[in-house]
C-alpha cells in the first residue's frame, strides 16, 4: 500500500492540540506525508483523545467505529493516541479489532516507526510506555492558527498534585520540564517564521523548574525579539506567586490575563479535592494580582456536584464568581474517573448536579456579557488574526485578555497590531472600530 495523506482529529485541551500538531509535522517531516481535512481523503486517520472526564472518553469509540466504512473501503490505517490510548493500551484493539495501532502520551515520536512496521503487514501495536523525559516534546511545533501568528510552546508535561477527581497525573505522568535553553531555541524558530504570540503550555507551568524557575523563564521569552505576546496556561493556585506577578508587570509583552482554577469555592470541597489552598488563599492572591495589576483579566476552570458537595458549598461557588468576576470560566459536571481516589463515589443525584451547572452558567454569563459590555468606549490593542468568518469585509483580532473583536479593516492588517475603539459587547465577542493610530 502507498501511504500519501493523514488526517488527525483531536479532543481536549491544548496540550492535545499541540501534541497533533507535532505529530503532524513528523508525519510530513519523517514519512513526506500530506496532511488532509478529512478522514475520507485520508489513508491514515489518528485520532488523539482526552480522558478527563467520561464524556470525551466515550466519543473516542463512536468517532473510531466511523471510520469503520473507510477501513473496509480502502483499508485505511486508524490509530488511537493521547490520554484515552495511554489509559486502555492495548485494550483498545481487543474492542475495536478495526484499529491498528495506539500509542500514549510519551510515545508520539514513535509514531513514524509504527507507521512504518504497519506498512510491513504488522498490526494491533501498542507503545503506552512513560520516560523520565519526553521525547516529544523536543519536536518544534508549527504555529498553530494557518496565518502562522500564534503558536504553543510545551514548557512541561505531567502532574504531581493528584487532585482527586483528575486522571491527568496517571494519563500524562510525573512533572518533567523541557530544559530552558530547547524552549528558547523553539521560540527563536517560531518568531523566526513570523510568530508574534506565543502561549507556553504545561498542566502546572508554575512548577516548572530547569535550572531557572518559571517567572524567569518567562523574563528570557520577553527578550526574543519578534514574540510580542506571552500567555501561559495553567497555573496552579498554590504555586502561583508574587515573584510570577511581578514578572508580568515587568514586561508589556505578557498578557495581563490568567486562567487560575479555583475548581469550588467551598474549604470542605477544595480539602476533599485535594488542592492545596483555601478559599480565603486563593483570594488573597487574586487581591495581590488586583492591586499590582488592576486591569488583569482571569478565567477559570469549575467542577459542580463533586462528592458531598451540598447546596451551601455550592453556592459558595456561585459566591466566589461574583466576587472575583471572572472574565469567563470552564465549568464541568463532576464525572467520576478511573484510578483517582473518589472513583467510586457519585453522591450528588445527576439531576442535581446538571442544575447546578445551569445555575452557575447562567450568573457567568451575566457577568462575562457585563465584561464586555463595559468594555464599550475603551481602546484596546488587538492583534490581527484574519477575516472574520462570520461577516465578510470585516477583521478578526484578540485583546491582551484573550477576547474576539471584530472589526472593518483592510486585509494588508493581518498579522499587524491595530488599535481598535469598542462599538458593542456581546456575549462571545466584542465589535469594534480601528482607532485613528496603528503600530
Ligand atoms: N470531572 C469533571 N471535571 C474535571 N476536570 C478534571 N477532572 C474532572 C472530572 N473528573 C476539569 C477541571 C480541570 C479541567 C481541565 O477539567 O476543572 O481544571
Ligand atoms: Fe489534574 Fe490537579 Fe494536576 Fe490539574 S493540578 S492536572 S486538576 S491533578
Amino acid at each position: 500500500m502507498k501511504l500519501k495523506t493523514f488526517h488527525i482529529k483531536t479532543f481536549g485541551c491544548q496540550m492535545n492540540e499541540n501534541d497533533s500538531l507535532q505529530l503532524a509535522t513528523l508525519l510530513e517531516n519523517k514519512l513526506g506525508l500530506i496532511s488532509v481535512d478529512t478522514p475520507d481523503k485520508a489513508d491514515l486517520v489518528i485520532i488523539n483523545t482526552c480522558s478527563v472526564r467520561e464524556k470525551p472518553e466515550k466519543k473516542v469509540f463512536s468517532e473510531a467505529g466511523r471510520l469503520l466504512k473507510f477501513k473496509k473501503k480502502k483499508n485505511t490505517i486508524i490509530g488511537i493516541i493521547g490520554c484515552v490510548a495511554q489509559e486502555y493500551g492495548r485494550k483498545i484493539m481487543e474492542r475495536a479489532e478495526y484499529v491498528d495501532f495506539v500509542a500514549g502520551t510519551h510515545n508520539i515520536h514513535k509514531i513514524p516507526e509504527i507507521i512504518k512496521k504497519i506498512l510491513k503487514n504488522k498490526r494491533h501495536i501498542s507503545e503506552t510506555n512513560f520516560y523520565n523525559s519526553i521525547p516529544s516534546l523536543s519536536i518544534f511545533t508549527k504555529p498553530c492558527d494557518t496565518a502562522e501568528i500564534k503558536a504553543f510552546v510545551s514548557i512541561m508535561q505531567g502532574c504531581n498534585n493528584f487532585c482527586s477527581y483528575c486522571i491527568v497525573p496517571f494519563v500524562r505522568g510525573r512533572e518533567y520540564s523541557r530544559p530552558f535553553q530547547e524552549i528558547i531555541d523553539e521560540i527563536c524558530y517560531l518568531a523566526s517564521l513570523g510568530v508574534k504570540e506565543i502561549t507556553l503550555l504545561g498542566q502546572n507551568v508554575n512548577s516548572y523548574g530547569d535550572k531557572i524557575t518559571f517567572p524567569e523563564l518567562l523574563l528570557k521569552i520577553t527578550e526574543i525579539s519578534g514574540i510580542e505576546r506571552i500567555r501561559f496556561t495553567t497555573s496552579h493556585p498554590k504555586d502561583f506567586n508574587k515573584d510570577i506577578v511581578d514578572a508580568m508587570k515587568s514586561s508589556e509583552k505578557i498578557c495581563k490575563q490568567l486562567h487560575l482554577p479555583l475548581q469550588s469555592g467551598s474549604n470542605k470541597i477544595l480539602k476533599l479535592m485535594n488542592r492545596k489552598y483555601t478559599k480565603e488563599e486563593y483570594l488573597e492572591k487574586v487581591e495581590m494580582l488586583k492591586e499590582n495589576i488592576p486591569h488583569i483579566k482571569l478565567t477559570t476552570d469549575i467542577i459542580v456536584g463533586f462528592p458531598h458537595e451540598s447546596r451551601k458549598d455550592f453556592e459558595e461557588t456561585l459566591n466566589m464568581l461574583k466576587q472575583v468576576k471572572y472574565l469567563s470560566s470552564f465549568s464541568f459536571v463532576y464525572s467520576p474517573r478511573p484510578f483517582t481516589k473518589y472513583y467510586n463515589i457519585d453522591n450528588v443525584p445527576v439531576e442535581e448536579k446538571k442544575n447546578r451547572l445551569a445555575v452557575l452558567q447562567k450568573l457567568q454569563k451575566e457577568i462575562t456579557l457585563k465584561h464586555n459590555v463595559d468594555s464599550v468606549g475603551k481602546i484596546f490593542k488587538i492583534l490581527v488574526e484574519g477575516q472574520s468568518k462570520k461577516r465578510t469585509g470585516e477583521l478578526t483580532g484578540r485583546t491582551e485578555d484573550n477576547r474576539v473583536v471584530n472589526f472593518k479593516g483592510d486585509r494588508k492588517l493581518i498579522g499587524n497590531f491595530v488599535e481598535v475603539e469598542i462599538t458593542e459587547g456581546f456575549q462571545n465577542s466584542l465589535k469594534g472600530k480601528t482607532y485613528e493610530k496603528n503600530f
